[in-house]
C-alpha cells in the first residue's frame, strides 16, 4: 500500500462517518446551509490529519472520528464567516453561503456550526474531554485573533513580515496543529510527543497558508474553487505583497501601495498589474522558497518524535502532497 492510499483510506473513513451523522432538522434555513457547506467537499485535510495522528501514536483511528468531525465542522464554520468578511462569491467551485442565502443566514448557520463542533467532543471520557476542550477553545480563540489581524491589515500600509507570519499562524496554522494534537490526545500519547506533533502541524500549516496565498493569485480558476485574485481585490497583505514591496524600487513601491489603497472597482486592471509585479519583483520565487522552508521545518520536527520511521514517511508524503496541490 502506498502512503497516498493511506490518506485516501482515512478520508473515506471520515466521509462515511460524516454522511451517517447528517440530519434533516428544522428550521431548514438554519440546518440546510450547514449541510450545504459541509457537503461541498474540500480536501478534508484536517480530519485526515487527526485520524492519522491517532493511529501514529498507537490508537484506533475510529476513536478519533468525533474529534476529527469537531475540527472539520469548526473549519467549515470559519469558512462561512470568512467568506462574509472577505466578500467572497465562490467556495469549492460553488456559491458561498451568504451568496446562496444571505449574510444573516451565514452568520447564524456559522454560529450553529461552531456549537455543533463543540458537541462533537461530548462523546469523550472526562479526562480526554477536558484536554480536548482546553486545546480546542484556545485554538478557536487564536483563529479569531488571526482573522482580526487579517482584516486590520487590509487598511494598514506598514505591515511587516513577522506580523504577517503571526497572523497566518493564528488564522490557519494553529488549527492544523490542533488537529494533529487532538489525534495524539485521543491516542493517549505522552505530552512531549503530542507537543512535537503540534509543532509539525504548525509548520505545515504555515507552509499551507503561504501556498494558499500563492494560489489565490496564480491558481487556475477552473480548479482552484475560489475567486482567483480575491486577496488582491481585498488589499490583503500577503507574503507576495510584502516581498514585492521589499524588492521594488521607490517608484514601483509607490505604485503598488497606491493599488493596495483602492478597491478594484476603481481600476479594471488591478489584479493583472499586481500579479505582474509579484512575478517580476521576485516575490513569487521568495514565496516558493518560504513554502519549502516551512515544509522542511515541519519535517525536522519529526526527528524528535517517538514513532516508527515508516510513519514519519507517511507524514512527509502528506507534506509533499500539500506542497504540490493546485486546489
Ligand atoms: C481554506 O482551507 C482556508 C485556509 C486556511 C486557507 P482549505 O484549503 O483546507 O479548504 P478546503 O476545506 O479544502 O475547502
Ligand atoms: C482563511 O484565510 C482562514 C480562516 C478561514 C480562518 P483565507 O481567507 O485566506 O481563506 P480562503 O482563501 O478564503 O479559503
Ligand atoms: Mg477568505
Ligand atoms: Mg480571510
Ligand atoms: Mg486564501
Amino acid at each position: 500500500m502506498t502512503h497516498l492510499d493511506a490518506i485516501e483510506q482515512y478520508r473515506s473513513l471520515f466521509l462515511s462517518y460524516m454522511e451517517a451523522t447528517q440530519s434533516q432538522k428544522e428550521p431548514r434555513n438554519l440546518y440546510e446551509p450547514m449541510d450545504y457547506i459541509l457537503g461541498l467537499g474540500g480536501k478534508r485535510m484536517r480530519p485526515v490529519l487527526t485520524l492519522m495522528s491517532t493511529e501514529l501514536f498507537g490508537g484506533n483511528p475510529k476513536e478519533a472520528l468525533d474529534a476529527a468531525m469537531a475540527i472539520e465542522v469548526f473549519h467549515n464554520f470559519s469558512l462561512v464567516h470568512d467568506d462574509i468578511m472577505d466578500d467572497a462569491p465562490l467556495r469549492r467551485g460553488q456559491m458561498t453561503v451568504h451568496e446562496k442565502w444571505d449574510v444573516n443566514t451565514g452568520i447564524l448557520s456559522g454560529d450553529a456550526m461552531l456549537i455543533k463542533a463543540y458537541q462533537c467532543l461530548e462523546s469523550y471520557p472526562q479526562a480526554i474531554f477536558k484536554q480536548l476542550m482546553v486545546l480546542f477553545s484556545q485554538t478557536a480563540m487564536e483563529v479569531c485573533e488571526g482573522q482580526q489581524y487579517d482584516v486590520d491589515f487590509e487598511t494598514r500600509d506598514d505591515v511587516t513580515i513577522p506580523e504577517y507570519l503571526k497572523m497566518i499562524e493564528y488564522k490557519t496554522a494553529v488549527l492544523v496543529a490542533a488537529a494533529m494534537k487532538m489525534g495524539a490526545i485521543v491516542a493517549g500519547a505522552p505530552e512531549k510527543d503530542a507537543e512535537a506533533i503540534y509543532q509539525f502541524g504548525r509548520n505545515l500549516g504555515l507552509a499551507f497558508q503561504l501556498q494558499d496565498d500563492y494560489l489565490d493569485a496564480f491558481g487556475d480558476p477552473k480548479t482552484f474553487g475560489k475567486q482567483v485574485g480575491g486577496d488582491i481585490m481585498e488589499n490583503k497583505k500577503t507574503f507576495l505583497y510584502l516581498k514585492a514591496l521589499e524588492f521594488a524600487d521607490q517608484e514601483e513601491r509607490e505604485g503598488l501601495m497606491h493599488l493596495f489603497s483602492i478597491k478594484p472597482s476603481e481600476t479594471k486592471t488591478k489584479v493583472e498589474t499586481v500579479k505582474n509585479i509579484f512575478l517580476e519583483s521576485g516575490a513569487v520565487d521568495a514565496a516558493k522558497k518560504e513554502i519549502q522552508h516551512y515544509t522542511e521545518k515541519a519535517f525536522d520536527t519529526l526527528s524528535g518524535i517517538n514513532i516508527q520511521e515508516a510513519n514519519k514517511k507517511v507524514l512527509r508524503q502528506f507534506g509533499e502532497y500539500l506542497m504540490k496541490r493546485r486546489v
